[in-house]
């Protein structure tokens, strides 16, 4: 029998179980009759049931886009499905999956034996947590969040707001995803003087020097110096290279990294402002510390500088008032007993 002749009902069911969008597209392209179903009145419960499976929970996204000053962003937002909203819901949970892809990469970096992929549950989770962690950002730290008001306590508790809405499970997932995003920051995109180092050594162990910072933009070394006169951004060699390569950190890795230590620390806490995709398009798109600079002076402004991130410092008063301890929730994340990949 075709399938052509089968009721809507039983076509529409078939949609329902569709795994993603992709492929509900894809059926739909498949016959007419299936087009038609597509493209009926079902079309928004079938993609809207198909997204839930992708991306859900879809809800969570619901807040997240349709968040705005006018509301606090505790309060939960009902707003009827358009086809509109789910192409926001599609972009935003894209951003989430390329979060559960990262998340195995970073939380089992050097376990390697630990290593594997994530179960459904865990991916549903990684994404509620990358969801409410974007929506956090978006609401707080934005530029009427200045350094001087982040911990007077009407603020606090309007930012303390949004984290009780969560059981202490969720905001361990919500920690453990923040801490894989820290990670990313940390060694990828804002890496220190001291990963540097360690990684130029290790890029060439012939170098009898260590690296240095900064130093040669105001005295450039001597011609015999450990750095090839090519890295310097302004020799003819440099600009050939530099049109014919992809930007590298190699060419000029001493006005790469970010700090010693404390700098560092700091830099990183500023850096963690940025959303869960903002974060991903440095780390993908931005491979010198110049594109980066310069994406954070386009995307914010001068309350962004020396200002740190306040998810962390939140999270500590929400687990204190529930008569918890910080540390011991971040142990139990370490651990393993709590968090996305943490035991049920
Ligand atoms: C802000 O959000 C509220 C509640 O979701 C909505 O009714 C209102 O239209 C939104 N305002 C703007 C300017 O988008
Ligand atoms: C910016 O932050 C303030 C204070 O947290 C908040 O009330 C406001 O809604 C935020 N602005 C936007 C556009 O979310
Ligand atoms: C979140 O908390 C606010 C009040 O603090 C409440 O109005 C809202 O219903 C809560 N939402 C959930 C999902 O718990
Ligand atoms: C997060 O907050 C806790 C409690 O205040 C603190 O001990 C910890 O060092 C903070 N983590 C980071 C990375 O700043």
């Amino acid at each position: 029998m075709a399938l052509e002749y089968l009721p809507t009902e039983i076509i529409t069911q078939i949609f329902l179980s569709l795994p993603d969008i992709r492929s509900a597209a894809a059926l739909s392209a498949t016959s007419h009759r299936f087009h038609s179903v597509f493209h009926s009145p079902q079309n928004l419960v079938i993609l809207s049931s198909t997204a839930e499976a992708e991306f859900g929970p879809l809800d969570e996204i619901i807040q997240l886009v349709t968040h705005n000053a006018s509301q606090p962003a505790h309060i939960r937002r009902k707003v009827p499905l358009s086809t509109a909203l789910i192409k926001q819901v599609v972009q935003v949970g894209r951003v989430a999956q390329r979060w559960e892809e990262t998340y195995p990469f970073k939380k089992w970096k050097s376990d390697f034996a630990s290593r594997r992929l994530l179960t459904t549950d865990e991916r549903y989770r990684v994404r509620r947590a990358v969801y409410r962690l974007w929506l956090f950002s978006r609401a707080f730290h934005n530029a009427s969040n200045i350094r001087t008001c982040r911990s007077i306590p009407s603020v606090v508790s309007t930012r303390a707001a949004l984290l009780h809405n969560f059981s202490l499970r969720e905001l361990a997932e919500m920690y453990d995803v923040h801490q894989i995003m820290r990670e990313v920051m940390r060694t990828n995109i804002c890496p220190s003087n001291g990963r540097m180092r360690v990684k130029y050594q290790s890029r060439y162990p012939d170098q009898p020097h260590g690296l240095m910072f900064n130093i040669h933009l105001n005295y450039p070394p001597a011609p015999s110096s450990f750095i090839p006169e090519s890295w310097f951004h302004n020799s003819p060699t440099a600009n050939l290279n530099s049109r014919h390569h992809q930007p590298s950190r190699w060419l000029d890795p001493g006005a790469e990294g970010w700090g010693d230590d404390i700098t560092h620390y700091y830099v990183v806490e500023d850096m963690l402002k940025l959303d869960p995709e903002q974060i991903l398009h440095l780390r993908d798109h931005c491979p010198l510390k110049a594109q980066v600079e310069a994406y954070v002076k386009e995307v914010a402004g001068e309350w962004f500088i020396n200002n740190g991130e306040t998810f962390n410092e939140t999270l500590a008063h929400v687990v204190r008032q529930r008569g918890g301890e910080m540390e011991e929730l971040g142990a139990a994340v370490e651990e393993g007993e709590m968090g996305v990949a943490g035991a049920e």
